[in-house]
């Protein structure tokens, strides 16, 4: 049932700060535990982890990457679940494996675990749906809570993968951080902006080309992936996510008047290198948008979200691209809940 809303994804989106809490109330509040200590110790015991994944929950086990790399301190690959599955890197002597999953059914993820489990080596899926066969088929799940997601375009399943990243992290790391209270800081800023967020005039004045760029350096680069996932496959809007010191190198001679460039801004220690390429692509004429942090903000600035702690910007800045893309979408009268081409889970590799 979508309630009040026109479209599941807008539902969706506006129930993340909810699908949070129950994260946290699962993982960090109710009694029982979730994460095992004999799956702490594997990962613990383990030399290189090695995330597999497609999509949207890709770009969540970037995000996971760094969680797990900074909290750690045991070195992630991630890969693209259709290329591991036949074009198998060479692994480390003990390596662990983190299927990341929504649907718990992609294709691409079975057919990495049949090569991994002919290996021996242990893996851990984490996906929405328990019953699912990628949770059956590993030697352990972790449940994300989000609730039934029915849009294609995934929202809150991805703000959720993160935060069971962060938890397990965390929880390996011997809760070196208070992750319930940051988690429920990403809740709150992500009310607070969806309060009085004004994305469709955002999107009705800069997203008037047939093509966009977002950029960001590290976290926000991995969110500038998921950014243009998500712009593209609903608005049709031909779109790239870049690391920002990079567009130089090529790209930006596809900027054009008016081409959209949109500015992910969470990190202050490279926040000016980031303002000084967008700066770039407005000298050439481009639209630009930026989406930041309070603490970090300039005068004009287009978006502006409360602070949280840094490794969780990633869930909160995710959001107004998330609006962008559903607001792009409305605007060009478009399928926004079943995008053309695509299916829910994609079940054939
Ligand atoms: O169910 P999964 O998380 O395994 O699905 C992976 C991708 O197919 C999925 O994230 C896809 O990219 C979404 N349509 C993105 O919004």
């Amino acid at each position: 049932d979508m309630g009040e809303y026109q479209h599941y994804m807008l539902k969706e989106i506006y129930e993340q700060p909810s699908v949070i809490r129950r994260v946290i109330q699962n993982y960090l509040t109710d009694q029982k535990e979730i994460i095992k200590s004999e799956l702490i110790n594997e990962i613990k015991n383990s030399d290189r982890v090695y995330v597999l994944a497609a999509g949207t929950s890709m770009h969540a086990g970037y995000v996971g990457k760094a969680l797990i790399e900074e909290l750690v301190n045991i070195p992630v690959e991630v890969h693209i679940a259709s290329e591991f599955a036949y074009h198998m890197p060479l692994l480390t002597k003990n390596p662990f494996f983190i299927l990341v999953s929504q649907s718990g059914e992609t294709a691409d993820l079975r057919a990495c675990l049949l090569n991994i489990k002919n290996k021996g080596f242990k893996t851990l899926t984490i996906t929405n749906v328990k019953t699912s066969t990628l949770a059956r088929e590993a030697d352990f799940y972790l449940e994300l809570f989000a609730g039934p997601e029915i849009a294609v375009a995934s929202t809150k399943a991805y703000i959720a993968q993160i935060a069971v990243f962060a938890i397990l992290a965390n929880k390996i790391a011997l809760n070196s951080i208070d992750i319930k209270s940051e988690l429920n800081r990403v809740a709150v800023a992500i009310e607070i902006f969806l309060e009085n967020q004004e994305i469709s005039i955002l999107a009705h004045e800069k997203l008037t080309k047939q093509n966009c760029f977002y950029i960001g350096r590290g976290l926000d680069y991995y969110t500038s992936l998921e950014a243009a996932l998500k712009l593209k496959e609903i608005s049709y809007i031909q779109t790239e996510g870049f690391a920002a010191g990079e567009l130089k190198h090529g790209t930006i001679a596809l900027i054009e008047d008016k081409t959209p460039v949109i500015a992910l801004i969470s990190n202050k220690d490279i926040a000016l290198n980031t303002r000084s390429n967008l700066k770039e692509t407005n000298a050439r004429g481009a639209e630009t948008i930026i989406i930041t942090l309070e603490s970090l903000k300039h005068k004009d600035d287009e978006i502006v979200l409360n602070d949280v702690n840094s490794f969780l910007a990633p869930m909160l800045m995710v959001v107004p691209t998330q609006l962008l893309a559903y607001y792009a979408a409305l605007e060009r009268g478009l399928d926004i809940d079943k995008p053309r081409n695509l299916a829910k889970s994609v079940t054939v590799e």
